[in-house]
């Protein structure tokens, strides 16, 4: 057990850090549960704190695109466009490993999840440990990711000894995760980078983020980023019952404007992707039976928000 404390101070955390320990961290996407790379122990608690299975693997957030060179093998040209156009910046790159990167990190996968967070404290941290930081995102696993250092620590208070604050998360939705097969480039997790943006600099690009049985990605297992009450998503109005609506800019018909939420008034998708994991820890936490959301325009940040929307109302 530890006194959990949240505050500013970058070397409080790199200390944490530096003995082994597992420390909040923000990132512009959502908060992380960090821990040395390179140390298995300190990765191991890593799984421990979020109750996590060892077959899904964890993201490697480094500072400087010279520093994935010593942890990777290669990197493919269209990986150096894409990292030269958006790194720091909410894309993260599956690419083959190098040996000092610990099998429980990848869950044994040959292949590393590598990404730039694009946040001025984390990047600073970055750059004061000798170590890349392996993180997931800080909730217990399953659980929707938090996107404010307050919401890392009304779930993992007693578990952590630091949670650095960088404000709320300015992206709100987790990276976008691509690999690479042959010269193509796969996108196994839409998030905070559109497809639009990476097909500007790489071209085509194929979506794959619908395997569930033994998924590439765990992330995408079929029920992720959940409330813990029934979320139904873009289905007819039931009119019966005590809903909640997540709804875009418009409210919708068929329930009271006063139970409904709008991510965005004026129409804007990423301060809707911004606002989507607070409104639904909110209503999760309301007094609502359950939660309606309404399907988002499938186009820039709409595509991550309607994937963690559809994720979140499976229940398994
Ligand atoms: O925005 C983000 O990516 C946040 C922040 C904290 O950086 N992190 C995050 O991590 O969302 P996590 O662990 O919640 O999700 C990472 C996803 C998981 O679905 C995992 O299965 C997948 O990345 N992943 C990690 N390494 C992989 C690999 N080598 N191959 C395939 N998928 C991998
Ligand atoms: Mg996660």
């Amino acid at each position: 057990m530890f006194i959990t404390q949240t505050g500013t101070d970058i070397s409080v955390a790199a200390a944490f850090l530096q003995q082994g320990m597992c420390v909040g961290i923000p990132t512009e996407t959502v908060y992380g549960l960090a821990a040395n790379a390179l140390d298995e122990e300190a990765v191991l608690k890593i799984f421990e704190t979020k109750n996590r299975p060892h077959f899904d693997p964890l993201i490697v957030h480094t500072h400087s695109v010279e520093s994935i060179n010593s942890f990777v093998k290669t990197i493919p040209e269209k990986a150096k466009l894409l990292m030269q156009a958006y790194c720091p910046g909410p894309i993260t790159f599956l690419l083959e490993k190098q040996t000092c990167i610990p099998d429980l990190v990848t869950s044994g996968l040959d292949t590393v999840a590598v990404r730039i967070p694009n946040h001025p404290i984390t990047l600073q941290l970055l750059q004061q440990l000798d170590f890349p930081l392996a993180a997931p995102s800080a909730n217990p696993f399953g659980y929707i990711s938090p996107t404010t250092a307050k919401h890392v620590h009304d779930q993992l208070q007693g578990k952590i000894p630091y949670i650095l604050n960088g404000g709320p998360a300015g992206v709100g939705v987790e990276s976008t995760i691509i690999g690479f097969e042959n010269d193509e480039v796969i996108i196994y997790r839409l998030g905070g980078l559109a497809v639009e943006a990476i097909e500007k600099i790489a071209g085509k690009v194929s979506i794959k983020t619908n395997e569930s049985s033994n998924p590439k990605s765990p992330g995408l297992l079929k029920s992720h980023y959940a409330p813990a009450k029934k979320l139904i998503f873009n289905s007819k109005p039931m009119l019966q019952g005590n809903a909640a609506v997540i709804a875009f800019d418009k409210y919708i018909d068929g329930y009271p404007i006063e139970q409904q939420h709008l991510l965005s008034p004026s129409g804007d998708l990423p301060e809707a992707a911004r606002n989507l994991f607070t409104v639904m820890r909110i209503l999760d936490n309301g007094d609502a039976d359950y939660i309606v959301a309404v399907k988002f325009p499938d186009e820039g940040l709409g595509a991550a928000i309607n994937d963690r929307l559809k994720r979140a109302s499976v229940k398994e």
